[in-house]
């Protein structure tokens, strides 16, 4: 029942909240309870309790309140709370300074005075930074953000991704995730950071990663990221994992054995897989960035080629580019069929004749595992899309690879029923961080499996259809993102 007066009040209500309709007997003074870990029920106690010793108890937050009240919250946490109350979003969003956040002590000092006691420093709320204060509103989940391409932090995201992928390379997931969360909350900040304390309890920033900004924000740079930059493991690792076909396990192998360097891998050629050996082959090339023309051409090129044998069926250019990117590792590209079924059979058709013509300079693929609309076993689970990782041969009059007037490109092609389409759309989008957010909302806050095939409701035991990526995050209660804000 105490949910009901605060759907009924908008923010700011321009008049005062309906009860009670009498001012109180102290008008200077306006509560409000923040329901949070008191509870429901003891906040409709205690409403009843001070209003009936005169005082007004306002059940919504508005700009009126001149006394917020909690219990068993910290600062940080009603901060934050009234924060999004107040709707803001970044410091200098509203000059008025908000009611004084109080502890619990001072209401029940006031209820036994029969009247509101002076405001001493022992009742208030601690607050640790400026960002509460401020306003600084950031969602605990990446997907529940705007993350744009560019944004004011780049130093710092840089050394914290740095970071992040040093811990990879050791096989700390968790640590590299850590850092991953503290660089997606500083890209979705709308201005440049000018001092750690700006940012008070905004999620996803433990100590290490605040030691690491703190560097960064006096020293310009980061002693450890510096350190770890020049270590001999860190640019092994970084030039051993940039091959395609090798992840972090064969290059920690292969550094645990002495290798160092490309040439000392390529005297052993017979100890690696034929994914490997076109990766190495195509070393530099696939390290080149591919820009947006690029994929653009091989999008046009592979959308051409497979209407030959599937006229109406559809190429989109997912990953990076259609986030906004400019440039990016590889082209992913999604194929579909207006028809359920059809896009069937079509995807080896167009790699052989690809092939053919001479386009392809390595291929490999893997068909198609879903098995159905079954309760999906995790959200960690693969994709099982039939799929095909390539090189393309992209012919290329400009750029470093023009002396010989072509250049290998990292191509993945991903064919998906169309009823499955918007979910591989949305998987395939990213960013991988993104990704990981949207699995991790559903997964807790919605009790949903979410993949690149489906959404499943677990509560319900149902499966939650989709015709387009908008409807999905209906399904999750998000606010839409659109891919050019899901840089997280
Ligand atoms: P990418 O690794 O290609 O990333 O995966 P990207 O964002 O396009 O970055 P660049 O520009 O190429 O470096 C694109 C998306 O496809 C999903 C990932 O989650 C990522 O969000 N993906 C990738 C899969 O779902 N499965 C895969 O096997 C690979
Ligand atoms: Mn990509």
């Amino acid at each position: 029942m105490a949910q009901v007066p605060l759907k009924k009040k908008k923010r700011r209500a321009p008049s005062p909240p309906a009860e009670p309709p009498a001012p109180g007997r102290f008008p200077a003074v306006v509560l409000c309870l923040v329901e949070k870990r008191m509870g429901a029920s003891r906040r409709a106690f205690l409403t009843a309790l001070a209003r009936a010793k005169g005082f007004r108890v306002d059940g919504a937050y508005s700009a009126a309140v001149t006394h917020l009240v909690s219990e068993r919250n910290s600062g940080d946490e009603v901060a934050r709370w009234l924060a999004q109350q107040r709707g803001e979003r970044g410091p200098g969003g509203d000059p008025d300074p908000g009611p004084a956040l109080l502890d619990l002590s001072w209401f029940t000092e006031s209820m036994s005075a029969g009247q509101p006691v002076a405001i001493e420093p022992r009742h208030r709320l601690r607050v640790t930074g400026p960002a509460a204060q401020h306003g600084w509103h950031v969602a605990p989940y990446a997907c529940q953000r705007r993350t744009p391409l560019a944004h004011s932090n780049q130093a710092l995201t840089e050394a914290l991704e740095t970071l992040a992928e040093e811990a990879g390379f050791s096989g700390s997931e968790g640590r590299s995730l850590a850092f991953t969360r503290a660089a997606s909350v500083l890209k979705a900040l709308p201005r440049r950071l000018g001092a750690l304390e700006e940012l008070g309890p905004l999620p996803g920033l433990g100590e290490h990663s605040r030691r690491v900004i703190q560097d960064v924000l006096e020293d310009g740079v980061s002693a450890e990221v510096q350190r770890v930059k020049l270590s001999e493991r860190y640019r092994t690792m970084k030039l051993f994992t940039k091959i395609f076909g090798v992840g972090v396990r064969t290059a920690d192998r292969w550094y645990q054995e002495g290798l160092r360097t490309l040439a000392e891998l390529q005297e052993r050629r017979t100890k690696l897989t034929r994914q490997q050996q076109a990766g190495l082959r195509h070393y530099d090339d696939l390290n080149t960035p591919v820009g947006r023309g690029e994929a653009e051409t091989i999008s046009r090129a592979v959308q051409e080629a497979v209407w030959r044998f599937l006229p109406g069926a559809a190429v989109t250019l997912a990953g990076g580019f259609r986030r906004g990117k400019l440039h990016g590792h590889d082209v992913d590209l999604l194929i579909t069929h207006p028809e359920d079924g059809r896009e069937a059979g079509l995807l080896s058709l167009l790699v052989s004749w690809l092939d053919s013509q001479g386009v392809i300079l390595y291929q490999h693929s893997q068909e198609n595992s879903y098995e159905g609309p079954e309760p999906p076993r995790g959200e960690g689970v693969l994709d099982q899309f039939e799929r095909c990782f390539c090189i393309f041969c992209l012919a290329a009059p400009g750029g470093p690879a023009a002396g010989r007037g072509w250049k290998a490109v990292r191509v993945d092609l991903v064919v998906a029923p169309i009823s499955q389409f918007p979910f591989a759309l949305l998987g395939w989008t990213g960013s991988r961080h993104f990704e990981r957010e949207l699995r991790r909302f559903a997964k807790h806050e919605r009790k949903m499996v979410l993949n690149s095939h489906a959404l499943y409701d677990t509560r319900r035991s149902l499966f939650l259809p989709a015709a387009s990526e908008e409807e999905i995050f209906q399904h999750l209660g998000l606010e839409y993102v659109p891919p050019t804000e899901r840089n997280a």
